[in-house]
């Protein structure tokens, strides 16, 4: 008897207490659940007398049918409360500052490249490519550069070992290219003039590398034939890119120069705000021989071409002292591009 009514207290201020279902689900297990004190109770009566059956029973039973009720009440009442307390746990604040994200970059040179194709284009250039690895003929015959001409000092070459496989081209020497040059072989042979095109690209030239020289670089060469190019045509193209690429207070200068493939040939100076001269670009009016060498008649047609590295260009335009940050792959220079492009 005093058992029960003990229950009956202890239940009743843990109901006080029970502010979450959870807390409720227990206390339903606990107080009338099959393994429960009442229960337990109930079940021990089998050996009293009848009397005591009787009337244990009778409270016992009571108390545990209105334990049922209070819990079912306290039932309702949380479960009205529960989409205010969801409200509660649930809520954002929209003036709190945010997370910052971290977002890829695009790479400086890629950048670049998307200036100078972009820049290139609204003058009607097309984009031209071509392989990275290529024939002996196409990175040097083709371009007036014979096997035993001195100019082909001028480019450090990676030849490749002839492998014993089977390849579509025969008796044919491979090296990794060293400029773009070949790509617009390629296109000279296969279209008809008048053209313009730029062909940038991947290039590789087997030599030491320092702030200003890398065994690999990002190459922008450009041709134009047609019936009256000239070179005039080819400095007011140049005066229109670098204003594009680098703003306005650009001049750009042409200084004699020398190129196998070119005649004349000259070298393309720049330089900002009346600073010094920088040398940007190698170019030249295409050599007779070469528009030859594909199959253009040079009676009829001339043209310009011009070549240099894409990672200078990118060098002069965001101040980067060193090429060869661009391949050290240092995430402190590529964050510096995330919001680039
Ligand atoms: N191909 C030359 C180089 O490797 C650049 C160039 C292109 C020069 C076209 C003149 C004309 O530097």
């Amino acid at each position: 008897m005093r058992s029960i009514d003990a229950i009956k207290q202890r239940c009743e201020s843990a109901i006080k207490r029970a502010n979450n279902l959870v807390d409720l689900e227990r206390l339903e297990i606990e107080y009338v659940g099959r393994k429960g004190e009442l229960t337990t109770i109930l079940r021990s009566l089998k050996n009293k007398s009848e009397e005591e059956r009787k009337k244990i029973g009778k409270e016992a039973n009571d108390l545990k049918e209105e334990l049922k009720r209070r819990f079912a009440k306290l039932r309702r009442e949380l479960e009205k409360e529960l989409p205010g307390l969801r409200l509660k746990k649930e809520r954002l604040d929209v003036t709190a500052p945010g997370i910052r994200r971290l977002v890829g970059g695009v790479h400086p040179i890629t950048v670049t490249l998307r200036d100078v194709c972009r820049i290139f284009s609204t003058m009607g250039f097309a984009v031209a490519e071509g392989p990275e690895v290529e024939t002996e003929w196409y990175n040097f015959d083709a371009l007036n550069i014979p096997a035993d001409h001195p100019a082909r000092e001028m480019w450090d070459t990676f030849w490749l070992k002839p492998t014993n496989q089977k390849s579509k081209i025969k008796n044919q020497k491979l090296l990794l290219r060293t400029h773009t040059s070949p790509v617009q072989i390629r296109f000279m042979q296969t279209h008809k003039p008048p053209f313009k095109i730029i062909s940038p690209g991947r290039v590789f030239r087997y030599e030491a590398t320092d702030a200003t020289h890398d065994f690999q670089l990002w190459m922008l060469e450009g041709l134009v034939v047609g019936r009256e190019v000239s070179v005039a045509n080819f400095k007011s193209v140049m005066e229109v890119f670098f204003k594009e690429l680098l703003g306005s207070g650009v001049e750009a200068r042409l200084r004699p120069s020398y190129f196998p493939f070119t005649e004349p040939s000259f070298e393309v100076d720049m330089r900002r705000g009346g600073g010094s001269w920088l040398e940007v670009f190698g170019a030249g009016m295409v050599h007779p021989q070469v528009l030859r060498n594909c199959g253009i008649n040079p009676n009829e047609w001339q043209g310009f071409a011009f070549g240099g590295g894409i990672d200078r260009l990118a060098m002069l335009k965001y101040k980067i002292p060193d090429i060869r940050l661009f391949r050290e792959d240092d995430i402190r220079l590529l964050r510096q591009f995330r919001r680039a492009s």
